[in-house]
């Protein structure tokens, strides 16, 4: 029932009003629900959402504003939302046990106590977060901030949030929850299978996030043109950087500026992955056609933000070694493991003490599977992998790393914002819900 590619038009995912807004805060209603998606041309897709919306969709929130959102369950299983990215007290975290039951509500706070970011919320209740982040749970929020609104970066509809991951249909047009590749995959950029979006010839900001539960994207645009990045994870890079193939592990983001007005109108500009898979199935993302003119009174400055060089970082008190691994044998229920434990919610693994800084070796011991690392609360500087300094497309502020067989990456961390208790884990989701995933207290 998959269309051919470029058929349908991708949208733009809807952004959500406050229901109220006073003083310092905006508070938010929502209902996690089934609904059904138009994905495929004629058909009706079931999915899970918030409030309806596949793909899901976008709060726009500032630093030093407050967000409350209050989610009612409309579903018939425990949920429990985490703002991914957020540095949040413990209670509005959306910790896997965390979880609020069918028919109940939960009130988040999000103080937003942090710089700029184009963070993501999606389910994370326990065992059962792939499996709804997969069928639709998952949202954007974007934090803007004094600095970040001063540049004349691409605004407004030139700045397009675009969450790309797989699926997988069965004959009947639903989504099939399975990890086996054999089955037919499909790419969904906003909700869309391999969609075509209008452009204007100019310069727009793509704030890609990877939103699969597994894939790995290698990105790159058809016309040969490296992507320009601007930002990662955590906000934007200290200057633009020239990228010819973006990597994205799942829940990763990086905001790009692709400049439309090299093109006449009329240009069509595919925007390709080489990552894993099969190309005839994974290969192709989206296209962009170019169909009219435009002013564009935007820029990309040289210097975007500063950021203290690793050099100059807190010193740190402590160094950790964190092992990633997973069964590889071929067994049908792969267990995850950190340093060899499966995920036990009523051990902490790892104590911290508030405010201080800490260097976090993350190895990945598989010598097939990828893993990434992700830690909730903090942003991490990226000091090295496989014993190099990092690159320039992760030299920014990032919670969510890339870890390929074999490799260590080198992570400085500060345990600021709050005290209390949080999961580590690796974000390719299935692997988390094997087990992959540990807690670690700030005391
Ligand atoms: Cu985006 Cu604990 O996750
Ligand atoms: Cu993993």
């Amino acid at each position: 029932p998959v269309p051919p590619a470029f058929s349908t038009a991708m949208p733009v995912p809807p952004v959500l009003r406050p229901l109220t807004s006073t003083g310092n805060v905006d508070f938010y209603e929502l209902t996690i629900r089934k609904a059904t998606a138009r994905i495929l041309p004629g058909i009706a897709t079931e999915v899970l959402t918030y409030d309806g919306h596949f793909p899901g969709p976008v709060i726009h929130a500032r630093s030093g504003r407050r967000v409350l959102v209050r989610h009612r369950n409309g579903l018939d299983m425990p949920v429990s939302v985490h703002l991914h990215g957020a540095s949040v007290p413990p209670s509005s975290d959306g910790n896997p046990m965390d979880v609020f039951g069918p028919g109940t509500s939960r009130t988040y706070v999000y103080t937003n106590r942090q710089p700029h970011a184009s963070l993501w919320f999606h389910d994370h209740s326990h065992h059962m977060e792939a499996e709804h982040v997969y069928r639709g749970l998952s949202g954007t929020y974007l934090l803007t901030d004094a600095l970040e609104q001063r540049l004349p970066l691409p605004k407004g509809r030139y700045d397009v949030p675009i969450t790309i991951r797989d699926a997988r249909f069965d004959e009947h047009g639903q989504l099939a929850y399975t990890m086996a590749d054999r089955n037919r995959t499909t790419i969904l950029a906003n909700g869309a299978p391999t969609p075509s979006f209008e452009v204007a010839a100019r310069k727009y900001r793509l704030r890609l996030l990877n939103g699969s539960n597994l894939r790995l994207f290698a990105l790159n645009l058809s016309d040969g043109t490296p992507l320009i990045q601007i930002a990662s994870d955590g906000g934007l890079l200290e200057r633009p950087v020239a990228v010819p193939v973006l990597t994205l592990s799942p829940g990763e983001r990086a905001d790009v500026v692709v400049d439309f007005s090299r093109h006449p109108v009329g240009t069509r500009l595919v925007l390709t992955n080489s990552g894993p898979g099969r190309p005839e199935q994974v290969g192709k993302v989206l296209r962009f056609d170019v169909v009219r003119t435009a002013d564009d009174p935007s820029r990309v400055p040289e210097v975007l933000r500063t950021l203290p060089p690793a050099s100059a970082l807190p010193a740190a008190a402590v160094t950790r070694h964190i092992e990633l691994s997973m069964d590889e044998d071929g067994r049908p229920d792969p267990r995850g493991f950190i340093n060899g434990q499966l995920y036990d919610p009523d051990r902490v693994d790892t104590t911290v003490a508030f405010g201080s800084s800490e260097i976090w070796n993350v190895t990945n011991t598989n010598k097939r599977v990828a893993h990434n690392f992700h830690l909730h609360l903090v942003q991490f500087r990226v000091l090295e992998r496989g014993g190099r300094p990092a690159g320039p497309t992760e030299a920014g502020l990032k919670d969510t790393v890339r870890v390929m067989p074999g490799e260590t990456v080198r992570l400085h961390v500060t345990f600021d914002g709050f005290r209390g208790e949080y999961v580590y884990h690796c974000h390719m989701l299935d692997h988390s819900a094997m087990g992959m995933m540990a807690t670690f207290r700030v005391r």
